[in-house]
């Protein structure tokens, strides 16, 4: 089962990406948490993405697209996968097209989580993550509930980074939405609920497939 996740920033990929995860077994691609980690190891992806993250702005296509390339040839991808925040921008959905078609994989359903601009500003201002397990959290953590490591704030979840996030998904990734209707994959969730509503929605929309 190949799966792409869309939703702005803050819409809940990452969490429900997990629970997928958890659930069925597909490789998780997060092009967000393989950027970070390359920015915390200082390599030279590291060091050429971490302006464009800080600034809250995409990274280049050219770059993005290399990285996921090279990740969908590690074997565990082949037992099928879970993209989250790739494709970005109609030049990176066109290039994962050309990719699967020449590894002779297709995607299956991109499912869209939809929540209102506003939910996202609170949501982005209140979230932590755990250093130690990468667990999702919000600021009423503490520490973390599965590991008890530190729990942290990304650097871009400071409120204007927050706005020029939401506005650069507005501009260019809001219309792979309409792209991936016209390929008649899309399924859409309102991700305005509780995380385990919206969940159970996704996993109907999963079991449809299997
Ligand atoms: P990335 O890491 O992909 O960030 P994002 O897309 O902005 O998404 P987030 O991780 O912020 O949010 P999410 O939707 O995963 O929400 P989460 O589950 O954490 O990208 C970061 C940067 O890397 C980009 O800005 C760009 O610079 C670069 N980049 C990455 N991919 C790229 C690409 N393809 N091309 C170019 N550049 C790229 O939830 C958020 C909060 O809400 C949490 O606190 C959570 O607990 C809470 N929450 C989740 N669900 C619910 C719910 N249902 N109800 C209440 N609270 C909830």
């Amino acid at each position: 089962m190949n799966i792409v996740l869309l939703g702005a920033p803050g819409a809940g990929k990452g969490t429900q990406a997990a629970k997928i995860v958890a659930e069925y077994d597909v490789a998780h691609i997060s092009t967000g948490d393989i950027l970070r980690a390359a920015v915390k190891a200082q390599t030279p992806l590291g060091l050429e993405a971490k302006s464009f993250m800080d600034a809250g702005e995409l990274v280049p296509d050219s770059v993005v697209i290399e990285l996921v390339k090279e990740r969908l040839k590690e074997k565990d991808t082949e037992k099928g996968f879970i993209l989250d925040g790739f494709p970005r921008t109609a030049t990176q959905a066109v290039a994962l097209a050309t990719e699967l078609s020449a590894l002779g994989r297709d995607i299956d359903i991109a499912i869209a989580v939809a929540v209102d601009s506003e939910v996202i500003v609170e949501r982005l201002a209140s979230r932590r993550l755990c250093r130690n397990c990468g667990y999702i959290g919000t600021a009423s953590d503490a520490s973390c509930p599965v590991c008890s490591g530190e729990m942290y704030q990304r650097d871009d979840d400071r409120a204007q980074t927050v706005r020029n996030r939401l506005d650069v998904y507005e501009k260019a990734t809001a219309p792979l939405v309409e792209y991936y209707r016209g390929c008649d994959l899309l399924a859409e969730v309102d991700g305005d609920r509780p995380v385990e509503e919206v969940y159970a929605d996704i996993k109907s929309m999963l079991d449809t497939l299997n």
